[in-house]
């Protein structure tokens, strides 16, 4: 650590302690799901104004030293489309929390994780593993083949199955299913994807859809809501609540069988921006305090200008200063943020 680091909680004004970064490391894709991307005319990040591996590695030992920030989960676009991640994953994993920190993880590694679409991962998990990923969340939303090139526009399916296989047999200590429902379009699926994750023996998480698509066509009938979903699972299959979500965004029940649990994350229907622990780091170094922010502090000029990481950490506080208690997407105020998803990071 250096010699000037204090190790000091960020905390919000609204008493909410920041210990999960989200650090998105390029904003590319192989696909282009119709909830985040438009087909066509995406324009990406040219290479210099994406963070270097040196500076992303910068920014987290900062976040992580200064203020006891003791979870990383490397988002997209799709993060194994960066060349060379495993490179940045293994000077990630190196990263411990220190121990003057009042985090659960004082004095041991940072919970380093993944979320990714799959489709590249039974080339890359074993590197991925090796340097140093704990846990790896896996996008997919249908089991069917000709839905999911609707979906994604790519015909992956099989490529991401193949993806999944690999991520259980790779040793992670987590890997969870994320699959968007979008009302019209896979919500028949919800019972078909439950029970896939039953019979890989991992979590499905259902994801209320949010308006974050780049094309707009987000409209709160397309939601499907948290209490349709466990409905619809329950009747088949009984559930048990899980209490104590804690900051995680997932409400989770047990199957009563003893099958494992299925999650949901209602983000629209029941905020849970009160316990948020999170902050974001954009491809371009943009750091954000929220998914759904309207303003971003540029810590990658910053950087680039000599800053010092005191100066650095100091911006990274006044930006936490400026947390909302949460999103309005249910109110007449509500103001989409300029970019989408994939440019943010999920
Ligand atoms: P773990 O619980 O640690 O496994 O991770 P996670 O669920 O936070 O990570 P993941 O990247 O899998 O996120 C799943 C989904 O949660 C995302 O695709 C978003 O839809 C939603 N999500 C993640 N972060 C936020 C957030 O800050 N606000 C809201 N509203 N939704 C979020
Ligand atoms: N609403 C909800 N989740 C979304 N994701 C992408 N766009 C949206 C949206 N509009 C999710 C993906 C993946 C993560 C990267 O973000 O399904 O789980
Ligand atoms: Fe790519 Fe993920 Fe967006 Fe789909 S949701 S286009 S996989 S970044």
């Amino acid at each position: 650590m250096s010699s000037t680091a204090v190790v000091r909680d960020l905390v919000d004004p609204y008493g909410r302690t920041i210990r999960d970064l989200r650090i998105s490391v390029t904003d590319r894709c192989n696909f282009r799901c119709t909830y985040c991307m438009p087909a066509e005319g995406m324009v990406w990040l040219p290479k210099t104004e994406v963070l270097t591996f040196e500076e992303i590695e910068r920014l987290a030992r900062i976040v992580v030293e200064h203020f006891g920030v003791d979870g990383i989960r490397l988002t997209g676009g799709e993060p194994t489309m960066r060349a060379h991640l495993p490179v940045l994953v293994a000077k990630l994993a190196a990263l411990s929390v220190p121990k003057e920190s009042a985090s659960p993880l004082a004095g041991q590694p940072i919970d380093l994780a993944i979320t990714t679409n799959g489709a590249t991962l039974a080339n890359c998990v074993d590197e991925l593993k090796l340097a140093g990923i704990a846990r790896v969340n896996i996008s997919l939303d249908t089991l069917d083949r000709a839905k999911f090139e609707q979906m994604t526009r790519r015909d992956e399916l099989p490529r991401v199955l193949a993806g999944i296989d690999a991520a259980i047999g790779a040793g992670f200590s987590s890997v969870k299913i994320n699959a968007v429902v979008e009302r019209g379009v896979n919500d028949n699926e919800i019972l078909d994807l439950a029970e896939f994750g039953r019979a890989k023996g991992v979590e499905v998480r259902f994801i209320e859809f949010m308006p974050l698509d780049a094309e707009g066509h987000w409209l709160s009938d397309k939601v499907v809501s948290q209490d349709e979903i466990v409905e619809q699972i329950a009747q088949v299959h009984p559930l048990e609540l899980i209490p104590a979500r804690g900051a995680a965004p997932a409400d989770r029940w047990r199957y009563l069988d003893g099958k494992g649990s299925v999650g949901v994350i209602p983000s629209v229907t029941k905020p849970f921006c009160g316990d948020c622990d999170r902050v974001r780091l954009t491809a371009d170094g943009q750091f954000r305090t929220c998914l759904f922010s309207t303003t971003e502090f540029d810590l990658r000029d910053l950087m680039r200008s000599g800053a010092d990481d005191v100066a650095v950490a100091a911006e990274v506080e006044r930006a936490v200063g400026t947390k909302w208690a949460g999103h309005q997407i249910n109110q007449v105020n509500f103001i989409r943020p300029k970019r989408s998803m994939s440019q943010i990071g999920g």
